[in-house]
């Protein structure tokens, strides 16, 4: 498959609707051929059925789940925080029969053009965070080793932007910056979470992937998290999760 010339990269969108607006919109606004979704869809925000409708049956999205779409569909998380749970416990009351059939079939990781994987978690150990430098030294051999001709893996899970090669880790991504990238190494890369960010930068976090100038921006943008935080509240949902919202954590 050839590859398309400008990928959006968008991941723990988390149920809210409000921020991945204003991610889509500035994706389409670039002109992206294609969006990579690394999963959570749901989980701690108040719009599950706005947030699957956004990816679902659009022939240029493809999407892999999260921990959080698989509880919602009983493949429980033993490791998933009570509150947490009870929000994927509201979410299985709060999306259609029809959403819920999406998150079945989802797959947990798919390679994509014949250049990229896309993981929620890590490629070794599918619910691992990467965030040590024993587990990005792990996933980058796993890569060089089992995935050899794959340039890119995409990543979520932690919530942090991040970009991984060979020779640095690049984690300090709180404004939009681009960068150029080797196409003769491997990278990991983490696009953030738009919809609950945790590196105390309150904006959207999410990635353009250029395969033409082999670029990565990763994007931050304003959205009203007042509003995804209302919502939360207003459906009586843990208040802790729209408090988070405000300050990136
Ligand atoms: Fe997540």
């Amino acid at each position: 498959m050839p590859l398309a010339a400008r990928y959006g990269i968008v991941s723990d969108i988390h149920a809210n609707y409000t921020a991945l607006k204003v991610a889509l919109d500035h994706l389409q606004a670039q002109g992206v051929d294609k969006i990579l979704c690394l999963g959570d869809l749901v989980g701690y925000g108040a719009e599950p059925f706005e947030c699957i409708q956004a990816v679902k049956d659009k022939p240029n999205v493809l999407t892999i789940a999260g921990n959080h779409d698989r509880q919602v569909i009983g493949d429980k998380d033993a490791r998933m925080r009570k509150t947490a749970a009870k929000v994927l416990d509201w979410t299985a009351d709060n999306i259609s029969p029809s959403n819920a059939r999406f998150l079945r079939q989802i797959p947990q990781g798919m390679t994509v053009d014949d250049t990229f994987i896309l993981v929620h978690g890590s490629l070794v150990e599918r619910d691992a965070y990467i965030l040590s430098a024993q587990e990005i030294s792990k996933n980058l051999n796993c890569m060089i080793n089992d995935f050899p001709g794959m340039k890119i893996c995409f990543f979520g899970h932690t919530h942090i932007p991040m970009l991984i090669g060979t020779k640095a880790v690049i984690n300090d991504l709180r404004e939009t910056k681009g960068f150029k990238l080797d196409r003769n190494d491997v990278y990991l890369i983490n696009p953030g979470s738009v919809g609950q960010p945790r590196d105390k930068c309150p904006l959207a976090s999410f990635a353009i992937f250029d395969a033409e100038n082999w670029t990565v921006t990763f994007v931050r943008k304003p959205y009203d998290f007042r509003l995804a935080g209302k919502l939360i509240i207003d459906n009586g949902l843990p208040e802790k999760f729209a408090r988070r919202l405000a300050v990136g954590v």
